[in-house]
């Protein structure tokens, strides 16, 4: 939900740097893309609306030790040249992740004041801001300018009269980067120079006073804080996409690795202990995640009412802050979220927190904000998702909470059933062409309902979230018991049901309705981990049989096969999977 990168060299050129970096930063926002470079002659910044690539000749011109670099993700004003980052005023650029609640009453006053705006963004107002504040101390005006802001703000500011880069969080990300070239910061870690070692994150208020030597970081009376750093191998993250055409069919295809990865760091990295005593006293139990996080906790709410015997409730994060829910000093609230970062999440379990909840993170990101708020973090072990639509990341939250839900059961044999799904899962990713078909099917409706029972139901809701964000072909996730209680109406022969049949033992009534439908004249597609009904419905519905697994965890395997719909269709249709129109990752505004 913008990117935002800054790198100040020892060595090289700053401006490649940046470029490079917004690349790899793309994910986070994709309305435009800007650089601010301080050349020999003086500070020079290129902006363009569109995709990071349109600013390429442009940023290949320019060369300097020191420079900055946003992505876009429009919030106030549209995707276009003008709107575009860095905002430049007097001495000053700016680049700013976030979102300045009181920007109309500031932009008045400095209206006023005889500034001229020249965006239709709230962040332009910070740099008319940092000009009015400005005389000669930067550190004095950055902080009585942020004193100023209401709302969340990552920033990397250039002045004239500084060889380096000022940077300023509150609320949302930004990472401190240090390694032989010089020093960076970035939006998240991942998108990070290869050269990085080590890491410091300010915490929220911080100023960071950055050249290509140090950085120094101060709070927000600027006061000197010491912030602790931290080994990292930026390397690992930045992999590409290899042979793949698009990152989303490298990472689906990363799914058993991750499962993998994510046992073996339970047990490595996981306060065990504690996080035992936490299920085990819990007197309820709340997930809660926003979109594809929260449709994980819709899976794992089973995997906690069957081992751990206590009320397990799923909230959307971004509703949770509005909901009456019972807190005690025994609630265990599993907080899940791929980019740690997300706002809504975030705020809402902090205030669980506050209420005297347990926390418990469970994340792809170390050192996000999430990790921050958290008792205890227990990692997903994914690596670097890039497709702004989470797939092995699923599946990797639905892991560590099936290992969180069996602790106090048999923890061991819970692993072993997760190594072997996660092997089925590469046994289906070995033959999909039961996608191609039912994709082509998705492609030729008008929309496409999923539907299913128990834990296929709740696969069905994310496999609607995965169709709808990347093909734009309507879609929902609806229980198949409920078809006739209302939705039965909207089918028709240009509509496609598909039905997501995984559990035995309701495995007759998920047939009634594909009966439902078919008698409707509507289209249906089966996707079944049961032969005996791949069988019965071959001749009424395109049916996916897919590798037989246990009716709790089939979802790791039914809702793969559900992404790789997801995937052909997009593609079939020439919509871009990796970056879906008006989306990003990482959505850092509430
Ligand atoms: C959908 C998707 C989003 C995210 C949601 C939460 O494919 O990726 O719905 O799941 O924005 O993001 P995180 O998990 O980073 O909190």
């Amino acid at each position: 939900m913008c990117g935002i990168i800054g790198v100040a060299l020892r060595r090289g050129n700053a401006a490649a740097e940046v470029y490079d970096g917004l690349e790899r930063l793309e994910y986070r926002g994709y309305d435009s893309a800007g650089m601010s470079v301080k050349t020999d002659g003086g500070t020079v910044t290129v902006k363009r609306g569109g995709r990071v690539a349109n600013l390429k000749d442009s940023a290949a011109g320019l060369s300097g030790n020191v420079a900055t670099g946003h992505t876009r993700w429009a919030t106030h004003g549209e995707p276009s040249d003008k709107n575009a980052h860095p905002h430049v005023a007097g001495k000053f650029s700016i680049v700013h992740n976030g979102i300045i609640e009181n920007y109309r009453e500031l932009k008045e006053e400095r209206l006023k004041g005889g500034a001229e705006f020249v965006s239709d963004t709230d962040s332009e107002v910070i740099v008319r801001l940092l000009n009015k504040d400005y005389s000669g101390d930067l550190l004095a005006a950055g902080a009585a300018t942020v004193k100023r802001l209401k709302g969340s703000y990552a920033l990397g500011i250039l002045c004239e009269d500084f060889d380096g880069i000022i940077a300023v969080k509150y609320k949302s990300p930004v990472v401190v980067g240090f390694g032989e070239k010089g020093i960076a910061l970035c939006s998240d870690i991942p998108a990070l120079p290869e050269w990085v070692s080590a890491v410091c994150v300010p915490e929220d208020g911080d100023i960071v006073s950055i050249s290509a030597q140090s950085a120094s970081f101060y709070d927000g009376e600027l006061q000197p804080a010491n912030r602790v750093r931290r080994p990292i191998f930026a390397g690992q993250f930045n992999c590409g996409r290899g042979d793949y055409p698009h990152y989303m069919l490298k990472e689906i295809h990363e799914t058993e690795r991750t499962v993998r990865d994510t046992c073996d760091a339970f047990f490595r990295n996981v306060d065990v202990k504690r996080l035992t005593d936490y299920v085990r006293n819990a007197d309820r139990i709340i997930l809660t995640g926003c979109g594809t996080a929260y449709n994980a906790g819709l899976v794992a709410k089973r995997f906690f009412s069957d081992r751990c015997g206590v009320f397990c409730q799923v909230e959307i994060a971004s509703e949770l802050r509005y909901s009456p829910v019972h807190i005690t000093g025994s609630t265990l609230v599993l907080a899940i979220s791929q980019s740690g970062e997300t706002a809504d999440t975030v705020e809402a379990v902090s205030s669980l927190k506050e209420a005297g909840a347990h926390v418990v993170a469970v994340t792809n990101c170390g050192y996000s904000a999430i990790t921050r708020v958290a008792h205890l973090t227990v990692p997903v072990c994914a690596g670097a998702e890039v497709c702004v639509a989470a797939t092995k990341s699923y599946i990797g939250q639905l892991a560590a909470l099936y290992l969180i839900s069996n602790l106090t059961s048999d923890i061991f044999a819970a692993r072993k059933k997760l190594l072997e799904v996660g092997g089925k899962v590469g046994e289906l990713l070995k033959g999909c062409g039961s996608a191609d078909k039912i994709a082509k099917e998705c492609a030729q409706s008008s929309a496409v309902f999923f539907l299913g029972r128990g834990a296929d139901y709740a696969v069905a809701v994310e496999a609607s979230l995965k169709l709808k964000e990347i093909s734009y072909i309507f879609s929902d996730g609806y229980p198949a018991g409920e078809l006739k209680h209302g939705t039965l109406a909207l089918i028709d022969e240009n509509t496609l049901s598909v039905i997501i049949i995984c559990d035995e033992s309701l495995a007759e009534k998920c047939e009634n309705a594909v009966s439902q439908v078919a008698s409707r004249k509507g289209k249906v597609a089966v996707i079944t981990s049961l032969e005996v009904v791949a069988e019965k419905l071959k001749d009424t519905a395109a049916v996916w049989k897919i590798p037989e697994c246990s009716a709790q965890l089939s979802p790791f395997v039914s809702a793969v096969a559900l992404q790789m719909v997801a995937y052909k269709t997009a593609v079939s249709l020439g919509r871009d999977p990796d970056k879906p129109r008006n989306l990003a990752k990482s959505v850092t505004v509430e």
